[in-house]
């Protein structure tokens, strides 16, 4: 079951849950779900926003950038570290993160990638812009630590690769019972 809320009431929860990591769900030719640190609420277009920065080489951004829609799933108290570790940490280039994570799907309402009943609270959401950052324009110190030049984009964490930045609108909002 479905229960619809105001994303607002659920700002400070999305707000701390984003640093121990929530999902980014896509589909196109699997579903797939990618640990996510960084992102954030917002309203952009006179429209309720949920923005995500991927990086180049993540098997996520080949499918966002196929079907433009994504699905973010948090945890309505603690990440789970075995979803962490496998969606975190492992790419859907190599395995299928559903099975190996234990991940349950529950059917979307309205942009057509589930969410996950694990991870309760759910925001669908369809991508209005994307736009691949420069870091160069960083101030030095992060650019350093975010974007190593020696690490090749493969590698799960902080690599070479730029982030794009995907701005989607919130197009259903509920927690799965
Ligand atoms: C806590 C945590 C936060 C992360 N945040 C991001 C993020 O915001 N953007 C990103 O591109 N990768 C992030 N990652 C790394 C990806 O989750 C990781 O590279 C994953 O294996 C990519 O999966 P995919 O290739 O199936 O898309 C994070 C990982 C962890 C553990």
């Amino acid at each position: 079951m479905k229960q619809k809320i105001t994303v607002a009431d659920y700002a400070q929860r999305i707000t701390e849950a984003l640093p121990q990591g929530v999902l980014l769900n896509t589909n196109g030719d699997k579903h797939n779900a990618m640990v996510i640190g960084w992102g954030g609420l917002g309203t952009c277009w006179s429209v309720p926003t949920f923005t995500v920065y991927v990086r180049e080489n993540r098997y996520t951004k080949s499918q966002l950038d196929k079907t433009g829609v994504f699905t973010v799933s948090i945890p309505l108290d603690k990440a789970d570290p075995v979803i962490t570790k496998i969606c975190g940490w492992q790419s859907g280039h190599n395995i299928d993160k559903v099975k190996e994570a234990g991940l349950t799907l529950e059917d979307p309402q309205a942009n057509g990638v589930s969410g996950v009943k694990e991870y309760p609270l759910t925001l669908e959401c369809r991508v209005l812009y994307s736009q691949c950052q420069d870091p160069t324009r960083l101030p030095e110190s992060i650019y350093k630590k975010s974007y190593p030049q020696d690490v090749d984009g493969s590698y799960p964490m902080a690599n070479r690769d730029p982030h794009t930045a995907y701005i989607g609108e919130i197009v259903a909002a509920y927690i799965i019972h």
